[in-house]
C-alpha cells in the first residue's frame, strides 16, 4: 500500500484563519468593531425582487435600508443596476457608524447579459479554455454592472438526468468536473480580485447536493463516505487550490445532518484539512431550514448550528442577525470564532479593493459599454459550436452543402429566440438569441421554409420560471408534413424548454414532452433526410428519435449566439468536437446511470440473454447507456491503434507512459478528444469498472496521424480508504484510451 496522504477525518486542524495571511487594515478595523457590527458582516441581504427562494415574509425595505445604515449588514444579493448598487452601497459606506462596505452577489452561472452555453453544454467541451472565456466575459459584464461576488460555478457533480440542476454543473464526472471548476473559477477571478473586471467566485454547493434522492430538487442525500470523497468532493478541492475565495453550502440533508450545519465538511475537511481560506455562505434560507428538517429545535438553535458548523455568512433568513448577539453574550458562541468569520469575510472585500474604493464596480459608462459587446457574442458563438456533440450521423448527412436547393426547418424550438437562453440567464434581454431559424437563413443560399409544427409551450409566461405546456393537438402537423415532403433537407429542432431544467425543476420522466417525436414519427415517413437538433438542459431519453432519424446534432441550451453556432455546425463552418459530460439512458428508470459505477457480483456483459435470469439486469430495458459518457462523433473519423505502455510495472515515485495513435481517416480537419480511463482491479474496497484519469483535446488534420501519450503516477491511482487514507494499492490495473468511455483499447500494467 502507499500512502500518500494519512487520515484526515477525525484530524482536529486548526480551521481558524492565520491572522497572519490577513492584511493588517483587517485586524485594525475588526479591532473598532462592537459585537452587533461583527455579526452585521455575516447577513447577506436579498434585494427586493427577483427571488429565487421563499419570499422573505418581513421584507420591509425600510427596515432593511435602516439596519445597512447601522452597518449591520455584509452584503446583498440581487440588487441590480449600476444605480441601486450604488444607492445601496452609499448607506452602508457614507453612513454607518465604520463605513464598511458590502459585496454584491448575484447568480452569474452562465453569463451577465450575454449568454454563454449552459454550464452543462460547457463541459461537453470538455476544453477548459471555454469555461475560462466564458467567465472572464460573464464577470465583465456583471461587474461592469456594479456586481462583484457570482453565486457560480456550482460544480456538483450529478448522476441523475431527473435532477433539474445538472443543467447548471459539469455532469457526471468528478475529474472533467474538476478541470471546469478550476477554469470557470480563473475566469471569473483571474489573478486580481480588485481589477473591477473580476468577481469573487463561489464554489457550491458544499456539499452533495447534486446526489438528491430519486433526482427531486432539495431531497435528502445519503452518500457514503466512498462516494463523498471520491466522486463529490474533488471538484471542491480542486476549487479551494485554484484560489475560490467562497463557498455556498446547501439545502440537502446529508446522511442525517442538513449540509449548512455539517462542521466535518465546512470546519474539518474545508477550513482545516484544505486550509481554505475564504468565507462559507449558506444558501438562501438555509439556516432557517434547518428547523424544518428536525435538526433543531428552534431558530435560535438554527443559528447556533450553522454558524458552529462553519457557515459565515446568512443568506436572507436572517437567523444570525436575529439570534448571534445573544449567542455571544451567552458564552454559547465563542468571540474567536465570529471573529474568524467576520475575518474571512472582511478579507475577501480587501482583496476585491473595496476599502480602497466602494465604488470601483459602480461605473455607468462600463455598464453599457462593456455588455453583449460584439466581442462578448463572437465568443458566446465561438463557445456555442465547442459545446455542440453530433450523436448521429449516418451516410454523411451532415455538413450540409449551403447551397442545398431547400431546407424545411420545423418546430417551435427551431423559431424560438427565448428558450435557447436557458435557466439562469441572469439580465439576458428576453427573446435576445439567434434562432436556429435565424442561424440557417444567415448561412442557407438555397431556399428555407418554416413552420411550427409542433407547440411544446405557451408564450406567455407568468413569471419567469414557469413551464406553460402546451394543450396538444395536431394543427400544425399537416403544414410540417407539407414542407417537409417538399424540401431537400428538413431539421427539425425538438427537446425542452429552458424552464424544464434548472432550480425546482426536476422531472420524473425525462422524454421530451408534448407530441414533438409524434410529429417527428411523421415527417421522417414523407422525407428521409431529416436531421435533428436538440435542445435540453439534462440527458434526455431519445431512443425514439435516434432510432428513425440518420442525424443527431445536440445543441443543449446554447446562449445568445446559439442559432448561429447550430448553423455554423450544421454546414460544416464548424467540425463537432463535443463529447457528452452525461451518460444518455434509454429509459429514466435507469437513472442514477454514470459510467464509473461498480462490477458488482453478477455483471451482465453485452452477450446478455434471456437464460441469464439472476444477473444484475433489467428485464424490460438496456443496463448500459444509449450514449455512454465521453461520447461524440465528429465529421472527421478517428481511428484509435497502438496502445503502448512504457513498462508493464509502476513504482511509487515513479511515471508511466501511455500513447495511443489516433489517425484521422478523414478529408476533414478534426479535432478529437482521447480519453484515458484507468480501473483498479481489485482493493481494500472495490473500486469503479473506469475512472477517467485525463484527457486531451488534439487537432488532427485530415489523414494525419498523432501519437498521443499520458503520463501515470500513483497519485492517479489513488483513491480515499475507508478510513480515510489517501492511498494506491499494489496490483493489476488497466488503462483504457478511446474517443468515448465506452470504446476503448486497452493494457495492463501492475503498481508494485
Ligand atoms: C438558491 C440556490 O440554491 C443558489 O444556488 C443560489 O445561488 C441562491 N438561491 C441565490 O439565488
Amino acid at each position: 500500500m502507499i500512502v500518500l496522504r494519512n487520515s484526515v477525518w477525525n484530524a482536529q486542524p486548526n480551521q481558524l484563519l492565520k491572522t497572519s495571511i490577513v492584511d493588517k487594515s483587517v485586524e485594525n478595523l475588526l479591532a473598532l468593531m462592537t459585537t452587533t457590527e461583527k455579526v452585521g458582516q455575516l447577513n447577506l441581504y436579498n434585494g427586493t425582487w427577483d427571488f429565487t427562494g421563499p419570499v422573505p415574509q418581513d421584507n420591509s425595505t425600510q427596515e432593511r435600508a435602516d439596519n445597512i445604515k447601522k452597518g449591520l449588514v455584509g452584503g446583498m444579493l440581487n440588487v441590480l443596476t449600476v444605480d441601486a448598487i450604488r444607492e445601496a452601497q452609499e448607506m452602508a459606506v457614507e453612513e454607518s457608524r465604520l463605513g464598511i462596505p458590502m459585496i454584491f452577489g448575484y447568480d452569474v452561472v452562465h453569463g451577465y447579459k450575454t449568454m454563454m452555453p449552459i454550464p452543462l453544454a460547457q463541459t461537453a467541451s470538455w476544453d477548459s479554455d471555454v469555461a475560462y472565456e466564458t467567465n472572464r466575459i460573464a464577470a465583465i459584464e456583471a461587474a461592469s454592472s456594479g456586481l462583484n461576488w457570482a453565486f457560480a460555478p456550482m460544480i456538483d457533480v450529478s448522476r441523475d438526468g431527473r435532477w433539474g440542476r445538472i443543467m447548471e454543473g459539469g455532469g457526471e464526472d468528478p475529474y472533467l468536473t474538476s478541470v471546469m471548476a478550476v477554469a470557470w473559477i480563473r475566469g471569473f477571478q483571474q489573478d486580481d480580485l480588485s481589477d473591477p473586471l473580476t468577481m469573487a467566485a463561489c464554489a457550491k454547493h458544499f456539499a452533495a447536493y447534486g446526489f438528491a434522492e430519486a433526482g427531486r430538487d432539495y431531497n435528502t442525500t445519503d452518500v457514503s463516505d466512498q462516494t463523498l470523497f471520491n466522486i463529490v468532493l474533488p471538484p471542491f478541492k480542486a476549487a479551494v487550490e485554484a484560489g475560490v475565495v467562497s463557498v455556498m453550502n446547501g439545502f440537502n440533508d446529508l446522511n442525517g445532518v442538513p449540509v449548512t450545519a455539517d462542521g466535518r465538511l465546512q470546519r474539518d475537511i474545508l477550513k482545516g484539512d484544505w486550509g481554505f481560506e475564504g468565507f462559507v455562505v449558506s444558501d438562501f434560507n438555509s439556516v432557517g431550514e434547518l428547523v424544518t428538517h428536525g435538526f433543531v429545535k428552534d431558530e435560535k438553535a438554527a443559528a447556533r448550528a450553522a454558524f458552529m458548523a462553519g457557515s459565515d455568512m446568512e443568506m436572507d433568513s436572517r437567523q444570525y442577525e436575529r439570534h448571534l448577539n445573544a449567542l455571544v453574550d451567552e458564552g454559547a458562541i465563542d468571540m474567536a470564532m465570529l471573529d474568524d468569520a467576520v475575518r474571512r469575510i472582511l478579507k475577501v472585500k480587501f482583496e476585491l479593493g473595496l476599502f480602497e474604493d466602494p465604488y470601483r464596480y459602480c461605473n455607468k459608462e462600463r455598464a453599457t459599454s462593456n455588455v453583449l459587446t460584439a466581442d462578448h457574442l463572437a465568443a458566446a458563438r465561438d463557445a456555442a459550436r465547442k459545446t455542440m456533440v453530433l450523436l448521429k450521423n449516418d451516410n454523411d448527412l451532415l455538413p450540409i452543402a449551403k447551397d442545398v436547393a431547400s431546407i424545411a426547418v420545423i418546430g417551435q424550438l427551431a423559431a424560438h429566440k427565448d428558450i435557447p437562453l436557458g435557466s439562469w440567464r441572469a439580465q439576458a434581454p428576453a427573446n435576445s438569441a439567434v434562432s436556429v431559424l435565424e442561424g440557417i437563413r444567415e448561412v442557407a443560399t438555397g431556399e428555407v421554409t418554416y413552420t411550427e409544427g409542433y407547440r411544446l409551450v405557451e408564450e406567455k409566461r407568468h413569471f419567469i420560471h414557469e413551464v406553460p405546456f402546451s394543450e396538444q393537438n395536431r394543427n400544425g402537423f399537416s403544414d410540417a408534413i407539407q414542407i417537409a415532403r417538399q424540401a431537400e433537407v428538413v431539421v427539425m429542432v425538438i427537446g425542452e424548454d429552458c424552464f424544464q431544467s434548472g432550480e425546482g425543476r426536476s422531472q420524473v420522466d425525462t422524454q421530451l414532452k408534448g407530441n414533438q417525436v409524434e410529429l417527428l414519427a411523421e415527417i421522417v415517413k414523407v422525407n428521409p433526410n431529416v436531421i435533428v437538433v436538440l435542445m435540453n438542459g439534462r440527458p434526455v431519453v431519445i431512443p425514439d428519435v435516434v432510432n428513425i432519424v440518420p442525424a443527431v446534432l445536440e445543441s443543449w441550451f446554447g446562449g445568445s449566439a446559439s442559432g448561429n453556432a447550430i448553423a455554423d455546425v450544421l454546414f460544416g463552418d464548424y467540425n463537432p468536437s463535443g463529447k457528452l459530460p452525461v451518460s444518455f439512458p434509454y429509459h429514466t428508470g435507469q437513472e442514477p446511470l454514470y459510467y464509473n459505477h461498480k462490477n458488482g457480483g453478477r455483471p451482465v456483459t453485452n452477450d446478455f440473454d434471456a437464460g441469464k435470469v439472476f444477473w444484475s439486469h433489467y428485464t424490460d430495458a438496456p443496463n448500459e447507456p444509449l450514449f455512454p459518457f465521453g461520447f461524440g462523433l465528429s465529421y472527421s473519423i478517428f481511428s484509435y491503434n497502438d496502445l503502448t505502455l512504457s513498462s508493464h510495472q509502476l513504482r511509487s515515485g515513479e511515471e508511466l507512459k501511455a500513447s495511443v495513435n489516433v489517425t484521422n481517416k478523414s478529408n476533414m480537419n478534426g479535432e478529437e478528444v482521447v480519453q484515458l480511463y484507468i480501473r483498479d482491479l481489485y482493493g481494500s474496497t472495490t473500486r469503479p469498472v473506469k475512472e477517467l484519469k485525463a484527457f486531451e483535446k488534439v487537432m488532427i488534420r485530415a489523414g494525419e496521424t498523432r501519437t498521443i501519450t499520458f503520463k501515470i503516477s500513483t497519485d492517479d491511482l489513488a483513491y480515499y480508504w475507508p478510513d480515510g487514507r489517501y492511498c494506491a494499492e499494489e496490483g493489476d490495473f488497466h488503462i483504457f484510451i478511446g474517443g468515448n468511455s465506452r470504446d476503448v483499447l486497452q493494457a495492463e500494467f501492475e503498481l508494485l
